[in-house]
């Protein structure tokens, strides 16, 4: 393979293999609230986090960008987790935020002995490998194995998910290596860059738990591909930001079972909408394969435009400063 990005997005499968069946054992039981500090990419597995903490845990959570909460911090209690989430443990903003947490501190990271790890009272390594592309991909879909399996611990322990449903949910993730491997060896998405070889402009609608993914995916298709790219809730997009819609900017609609309100609102205004298809699994696991479709469009399409995908301009893999 010829480029990093391509190579790690491949790698996902065994990557997620690795990690599942690993246990992880932190005490949920007292915890009353969850705050969760990431930059960039990070920050969007942050977002899933926060939707299976809040829906699955029914643990309040909040998200919010390290540079934000440097002037907004998060409200903390005497039991609240403070997760930090970031592939390198070296970015500077993250760095800066865990230092005005008093809470428990725990780092989902990648980066072996890195800063963020000797701030924390406890890291859960993602085990991604080195991650060469500045775009982040294994390493964003090794934070969210890592987020599920808090998160349905947390469930289980609070007695929202019984032992069949906690069972039945391990086995949805045990699932997706071999759904990721189905999409990687499917044209579909080629097919469809090819489609958006000029377009300039892009929209990308979700709902759920798949809100993030449109944001990552949005992020994909800037840093690789230099598109315009913004992601959106779908319901929210009908309340002012469709009037940016002109026949050059088509919307990619994330699960489109689930925002078909709005696919039917931008078709009858004559605009065009691509339904990304995802398999027939339970909606709860399918940010895995909506972002993996993402990471690979913006691939092809970065390679399309002659894009030097692994090394894109005016950015770094690490933000120390
Ligand atoms: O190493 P971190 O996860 O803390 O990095 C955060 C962002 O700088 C990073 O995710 C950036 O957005 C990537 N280039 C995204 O692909």
């Amino acid at each position: 393979m010829t480029h990093f990005m391509l190579k790690e997005i491949c790698e996902q499968p065994d990557v997620i293999r690795k990690l599942i069946d690993r246990a992880i054992s932190i005490s949920f039981e007292k915890v009353d609230r969850i705050n969760i500090l990431a930059c960039g990419t990070s920050l969007h597995a942050g977002l899933v986090g926060q939707f299976l903490f809040e829906q699955v845990a029914k643990i309040p959570t909040q998200v919010r960008s390290s540079s934000e909460s440097l002037f907004a911090p998060l409200i903390e209690t005497p039991n609240t987790i403070t997760i930090a989430i970031t592939q390198s443990g070296e970015t500077a903003d993250t760095i800066a935020a865990l230092q005005m947490v008093q809470s428990q501190r725990i780092a989902i990271t990648n980066g072996i002995d890195s800063t963020i790890t000797k701030q924390v009272d406890r890291t859960i390594y993602t085990n991604a490998g080195e991650e060469k592309s500045v775009a982040a991909t294994k390493t964003f879909t090794a934070q969210l194995v890592v987020l599920y399996q808090l998160a349905l611990e947390a469930a289980h322990q609070r007695n929202q998910i019984d032992q069949q449903q906690f069972e039945t949910h391990l086995e949805s993730l045990r699932q997706i290596p071999q759904q990721i491997e189905a999409i990687l060896k499917n044209n579909t998405i080629a097919q469809i860059a090819e489609t958006l070889r000029d377009t300039r402009d892009l929209i990308l609608i979700a709902s759920g738990i798949n809100t993030a993914i449109a944001l990552e995916g949005a992020l994909k298709l800037k840093e690789a591909t230099y598109t315009h790219a913004e992601g959106y809730a779908a319901g929210e997009f009908l309340h002012g930001s469709i009037a940016l819609l002109d026949p050059q900017i088509p919307t990619i609609a994330l699960y489109p079972e689930t925002v078909r309100k709005t696919i039917d609102r931008i078709r009858v205004n004559q605009h065009h909408v691509i339904e990304i298809p995802t398999a027939a699994i339970p909606e709860l696991f399918t940010p895995f394969l909506t972002v993996v479709s993402l990471q690979l469009l913006a691939y092809e399409l970065a390679i399309l435009r002659g894009i030097d995908v692994d090394r894109p301009r005016n950015i770094t893999k690490f933000l120390t400063t």
